[in-house]
């Protein structure tokens, strides 16, 4: 056997594949735009809705400066009536008179996105949906219960108006979007995934609100994924938009990385001089504390958020007999049983009158702690959008550098192992190789010295057998009748 081949054996090529790595330079990178938010042939310029936020907190007032700045400015419809009601006129007529109104108001301040806020639950829904259709309202947000039956469609759809349901849950999505495609053979505009840090009314049920299953962060990314099989089969994309609890511009950037494509402030926009509330209801703002914001039962028999108050405070020892209403504004509101008219105290509200009513208020409103211009707002939350997108690359680029060098190393660590192990592997074949020759030498050797002697001994063996034949040969002629048999050998 030839040692020789050992030196012979070519070591297998295995190439790691050459792969080009950019290298990307950010240093010099600088975040100029924030996205657009498009809800159907809406484009705002900047991804921020200010949230529908009643009674009269926005009005044409908050919602047109919101939309001259380039986000979408919301008028809240409920009971919109009640802040300036014309004589003679019935709560249902006061209403449709005053969001007409505060419509054309608006439209006279701004030529930008201008939104209507209905709050599916109340009585006169349909005449105030109506109002938002005779006005060409640029979009409707429809809160507070789930908008399924008996919406106009064809009537939205030729004036234009796009509409945007406001969810607690990705299964209200669902059941809104599964019943439209049933029923109207159409789906929604966008979305508004409302979480349970949000200001006013909640979806959630009390034990939900500090449930972190239920948090914005966990629902959002579940309804973007609810809706992207509509948005294959409509073509069409569906924004979703997150709100509840968001408060500067990395917060944006937050939801933005988790699917959201544009959100909803409501808290923010009150702490601004545009805001259509009274100086004192602002300053309720300014003046809370984290633990005065507190989760109250709200007399329509839903969870709300509100800066608790003497008024608050006093409300269980309240006589709960006598209270006469006119305005019926919600289905869910017993009169009889209420120990207050939600409205009225709002309303009050409103007008600063916190002695007689309450503020709404998201879990942020204590962050409040001075009044600036919406134009203020709206550029402070653009420049920490960016910043945070700027951070946001630099943290992107270092991981991908940290990615590269991991990579080179694990090349390296591959090739190493891989040569090392295979001459590793030849040395020691090599060694097995004359280790076992040696062996089969030996006894190759010996059996060969065995097959020597044992054919000498055969030889010897055979020349006597032949003289013993040719004795015997003798023998038998000398006595012809001996009967003998011969043998091979
Ligand atoms: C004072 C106040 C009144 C509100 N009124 C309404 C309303 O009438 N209809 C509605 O759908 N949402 C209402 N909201 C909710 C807001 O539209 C918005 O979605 C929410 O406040 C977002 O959370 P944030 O305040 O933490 O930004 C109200 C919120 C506040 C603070």
């Amino acid at each position: 056997m030839d040692l020789d081949i050992i030196s012979k054996l070519q070591l297998p090529k295995i190439d790691l594949p050459q792969i080009e790595w950019p290298r990307f330079d950010i240093s010099s990178f600088r975040s100029s735009t924030v996205p657009r938010l498009k809800i159907g042939d809406s484009v705002a310029r900047l991804p921020i809705i200010q949230g529908g936020m009643g009674v009269g907190i926005s009005l044409s007032g908050l919602a047109s400066a919101v939309a001259n700045e380039g986000g979408i400015g919301v008028i809240a419809a409920n009971s919109i009536g009640i802040i300036d009601p014309d004589e003679g006129t019935s709560p249902k007529d006061a209403n449709v008179i005053a969001l007409r109104r505060e419509i054309r108001k608006a439209r006279n301040k701004t030529s930008g996105i201008i939104g209507v806020n209905i709050m599916v639950a109340v009585n006169d829904f349909n005449e105030l949906l109506r109002v938002v259709i005779e006005e060409k309202a640029d979009m409707v947000f429809l809160g507070a219960g789930l908008p399924i039956k008996g919406i106009p469609i064809e009537d939205l759809r030729s004036a234009g108006v796009k509409i945007v349901p406001i969810v607690s849950s990705a299964r209200a999505a669902r059941l809104i979007f599964k019943s439209w495609v049933k029923r109207y053979q159409d789906i929604p505009d966008g979305v508004v995934v409302e979480g349970p840090k949000a200001g006013g009314h909640l979806g959630f049920k009390e034990t939900q609100i500090d449930d972190p299953d239920f948090a914005l962060e966990r629902v959002l990314p579940k309804v973007v994924a609810e809706l992207k099989t509509y948005e294959k089969e409509f073509g069409r994309t569906i924004p979703v938009i997150a709100a509840g609890g968001i408060y500067t511009g990395a917060d944006i950037y937050d939801f933005f990385k988790l699917g959201a494509r544009g959100v909803q402030m409501g808290t923010r926009f009150v702490g601004t001089h545009e805001c259509d509330a009274h100086i004192k209801f602002k300053e309720a703002y300014i003046a809370c504390k984290e633990d005065d914001i507190e989760i109250i039962k709200s007399p329509v028999g839903m969870p709300g958020r509100a800066i608790v108050n003497q008024f608050l405070d006093d409300v269980p020892s309240e006589e709960k007999a006598g209270l006469k209403c006119k305005w019926k504004c919600l289905k869910s509101c017993d009169i009889k049983t209420a120990p207050y008219c939600l409205s009225l105290a709002l309303d009050n509200a409103r007008k600063g009158i916190l002695e007689k009513g309450f503020a709404f208020a998201g879990s942020n409103a204590y962050r409040v702690n001075e009044i600036i211009s919406v134009k203020e707002l709206m550029l402070e939350l653009k420049k920490e959008y960016q910043c945070s997108e700027e951070k946001g690359a630099d943290n992107l680029s270092f991981e991908y550098e940290r990615a590269l060098e991991r990579l080179a190393a694990l090349k390296k660590e591959y090739l190493t192992t891989l040569n090392n192990g295979l001459s590793g592997l030849k040395k020691a074949y090599a060694r097995e190789f004359e280790k076992h020759s040696v062996t089969f030498q030996e006894e190759y050797s010996k059996i060969s010295n065995k097959i020597v002697a044992l054919k000498a001994e055969y030889s010897r063996a055979l020349d006597r057998a032949s003289i013993l034949k040719e004795e015997l040969a003798a023998l038998f002629e000398q006595y012809a009748a001996f009967n003998m048999v011969c043998e091979d050998a």
